[in-house]
């Protein structure tokens, strides 16, 4: 891996966070055998993944196909970091993911929660100013790499596979979670969708120790993980961006992925 800066590693052309994987790793899920019944939640980093893993996990838990012993990050590990696998009780498995499309062999937006994730989480590198985290964000030089990469990859296998494509702004739990059950067949009692609803609340994700990330070692986070959880559109972006930037996004955006047509709340 190439050390590109303090926090970031590059492999294969993607920006890896530092210290949690290696080339070798990488290159071994190669030879990782997806089941067809297994669940990916996969996303683009500040995106709501924790979010949506709270309510897969609690669609699990309902089903009774998960118990309640474990952190969100142990019932759902990411695949691409080196964590351990061998207590995923769930069957079918759940992995998160941030990989891009090109790393399967074989799913948002004008935000800024990115930026503040930026400033509490100490792993990855504290931007001077909101304008040098734009250039970053938008050149893809951020662990994820580019947002548009990301997105035009994956809209890109929608039809071809088996994918739910969400978008935090359109996160209406209920809906939501309807939805995702719908999509994964799972024939849950109003009760049980209700308790699900409950759980994946911002409220009590915020103060669900199992979900809200606060498990991570000490010196991980200098704040919450659970910052505002505004979704829905909201012009709230305004107050960080100028006008200038926020045509710059636009127009970048036009060049990058006008050709999908892709609606977004925004617009
Ligand atoms: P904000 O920083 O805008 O508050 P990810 O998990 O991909 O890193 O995304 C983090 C974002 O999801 C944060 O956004 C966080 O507050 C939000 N989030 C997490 N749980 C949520 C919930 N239950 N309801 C609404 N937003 C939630």
């Amino acid at each position: 891996m190439e050390q590109i800066s303090e926090h970031i590693s590059k492999y294969k052309n993607f920006n890896f966070a530092k210290g949690l994987t290696t080339a070798e790793y990488i290159d071994s899920l190669q030879s990782f055998e997806i089941r067809d019944s297994e669940i990916f939640l996969v996303t683009y980093p500040k995106s709501g993944t924790i979010w949506t893993q709270q309510i897969l996990v609690s669609i699990c838990e309902a089903e009774g196909a998960l118990g309640d012993d474990q952190n969100n990050m142990q019932k759902m590990p990411w695949i691409e970091y080196l964590l351990p696998r061998d207590s995923l009780r769930c069957s079918p498995r759940l992995f998160t993911s941030h990989l891009p499309r090109a790393f399967y062999h074989l799913c948002h937006e004008k935000r800024t929660t990115y930026f503040h994730f930026s400033q509490v989480y100490l792993k990855v590198e504290t931007p001077k100013s909101f304008d040098e985290f734009l250039e970053k964000y938008l050149a893809g030089n951020v662990e994820g790499s580019s947002w548009f990469d990301h997105i035009r990859a994956w809209r890109s296998v929608c039809d071809q596979y088996n994918v739910l494509y969400l978008t935090y702004e359109d996160m209406i739990l209920v809906r939501t979670v309807v939805k995702i059950c719908s999509f994964l067949g799972k024939n849950l009692s109003d009760a049980d969708i209700d308790k699900v609803v409950e759980k994946s609340t911002f409220d009590k994700m915020k103060k669900d120790s199992k979900a809200n990330y606060t498990f991570l070692p000490d010196g991980t986070l200098k704040g919450d993980f659970m910052r505002k959880g505004n979704t829905g559109w909201t012009s709230i972006w305004k107050n960080s961006f100028t006008v200038a930037q926020s045509e710059r996004v636009d127009q970048i955006l036009a060049q990058r992925l006008g050709d999908l047509n892709l609606q977004f709340i925004w617009q």
